[in-house]
């Protein structure tokens, strides 16, 4: 606790990446504007009781049309770095085939503005805004949506291969297959529980042909993906709960990273065979085909999580967020094990326990997982809380001081330099950038718009943007460093 401006900016490497990040679903509005088609997360969010308020994300944060204000936003903070997405159903509305100009020429504006003021570009392919005519023929339980995934990233190379640093291939495969497919509670809706395995395995499928495509395709930029890693630990002892622990990290963990990283899934107690059949009998083409050589290894932190046998109620992370009706906060009796909260840490709004030492933890058990790790960003960290605008006594402007997120962010970018440098428990690990979550207010998928993330409030009546404090800060940091080059 307690990280100030200066001694953050002392602790960060000169050439270390400083960035934010958004998604293309969760900011841009105008959904059905210039030709852009449907999302499988429009039609889960039209019907009722999916989102928070009956939230919806038509409008968004209306970046769409206010684009040049958010980079002025970026610029201002000093960030050396972007991560966005592409729409994929803006600039390809049927998942195949014909291309809608109108998406292409967007993504040229964003990409020129950002680099004419030295901004570098991250881009993800793939932040789960599928499109629905994919989504309705069986979205990622479909093998081929792989090949249409891959399809997308021939055309991005072709488009914007000019300008993007880094590609991120897929975004949180583990959460789009466990929230969307296993719990129902993310788009498409399917609660298919472990029936959810061959969507996991065709996300990472589609991120190596993806990659492959990238390359062929000749891109100067970096390329790698952004997996979510939360360390997985027992609730109480006792042999059951070590064995859902180990389940839960290989569905929630190791499931994504072993095949990407190692080129195999991993080993698992035969007791845990009735649930992950599906994993052993993979054939080996597509194993080579998800290990493809990366750049670099994108990972997403947030919270570590408690595991305990059997059914009770889901009172950490991943429970559904208050305002979803009942029948989804039931205990799902099919699942042998469930997540429990954890009382001596502070939570976010969302409920998420606020636990940095988990992020360096996370890190060394990366390390050790995986001896050649390519380089590392943390591609996403950050945190919601009940901001409040306030009028500022002396300038009489509106302002939200958001000190819970500072100290987050402080926090965890402090855990996660400490824990990679010389000496670290993680020190065998090249930590290139950490990019906080996000640059502002924004549609937060099953929750809509009641949890703020943003470093910058968005009045989503007006549109307005209020810099909070944590923007303040953060700005503080890039200017220290800047000053120091
Ligand atoms: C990770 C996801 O990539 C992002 O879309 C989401 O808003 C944040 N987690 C916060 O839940």
């Amino acid at each position: 606790m307690g990280m100030t401006p200066q001694s953050l900016a002392a602790l960060i490497p000169p050439d270390f990446t400083l960035g934010v990040a958004t998604a293309a679903f969760q900011i841009e509005g105008a959904v059905a504007e210039d030709g852009r088609g449907p999302s499988g997360w429009d039609a889960f969010s039209q019907q009722e009781g999916h989102i928070v308020n009956g939230d919806r994300a038509d409008i968004a944060c209306d970046h769409y049309h206010r684009m040049p204000e958010d980079v002025e936003l970026l610029h201002a903070l000093g960030v050396d770095s972007y991560r966005f997405s592409l729409s994929w159903p803006r600039i390809q509305p049927d998942g195949r085939g014909q291309v809608n100009q109108a998406g292409i020429d967007f993504y040229d504006r964003l990409l020129d503005q950002l680099l004419e003021r030295g901004i570098s570009p991250m881009c993800t392919l793939y932040h789960w805004d599928t499109p629905l005519p994919l989504e309705q023929a069986g979205g990622w339980l479909n093998r081929e949506t792989a090949y249409r995934l891959a399809d997308f990233a021939g055309l991005a190379a072709e488009a914007f291969g000019d300008r993007v640093h880094r590609w991120v291939t897929i975004n949180e495969p583990t959460t789009v297959a466990l929230n969307g497919y296993a719990l129902g509670i993310h788009a498409p809706g399917y609660p298919g529980l472990f029936e959810a395995l061959p969507a996991a395995h065709h996300m990472i499928l589609a991120h190596g042909l993806s990659i492959q495509a990238l390359r062929s395709a000749n891109v100067p930029g970096e390329l790698g993906i952004t997996n979510v890693y939360s360390p997985v630990v027992s609730a109480r002892g006792g042999f059951a709960n070590d064995l859902m622990v180990e389940l839960f990290d290989i569905l929630h963990n190791a499931m994504f990273s072993d095949p990407v990283l190692l080129g195999r899934y991993s080993d698992f107690n035969p007791l845990l065979t009735p649930f992950l059949h599906y994993l052993t009998d993979v054939s080996p083409e597509d194993l080579a085909i998800m290990s493809q050589p990366l750049d670099f290894y994108g990972f997403n932190y947030y919270f570590p999580t408690r595991i305990a046998p059997g059914s009770g109620p889901n009172t950490g992370p991943h429970a559904i967020p208050e305002g979803v009706p009942e029948h989804m906060l039931e205990d799902s009796p099919d699942l042998p094990f469930h997540i429990t909260g954890w009382p001596q840490y502070d939570r976010t709004a969302f409920g998420w326990p606020i636990a940095p030492e988990y992020l360096a933890v996370a890190l060394t058990e990366m390390a050790n997982r995986y001896p050649g790790l390519p380089p590392v960003f943390i591609t996403e960290g950050g945190a919601s809380f009940p901001d409040v605008v306030v009028q500022d006594a002396l300038t009489m402007e509106p302002h939200v001081a958001d000190v819970n997120r500072i100290n987050y962010l402080g926090d965890h970018l402090a855990a996660a330099l400490n824990a990679t440098a010389p000496g670290g428990p993680a020190e065998s690990i090249d930590l290139r950038g950490y990019y906080v979550w996000t640059l502002m207010d924004n549609f937060e998928w099953a929750a809509g718009y009641s949890q703020r993330f943003g470093l910058v409030y968005v009045d989503f009546e007006t549109q307005q943007r209020i810099p909070k404090s944590s923007y303040n800060w953060l700005q503080e940091i890039t200017s220290l460093r800047a000053a120091d080059t």
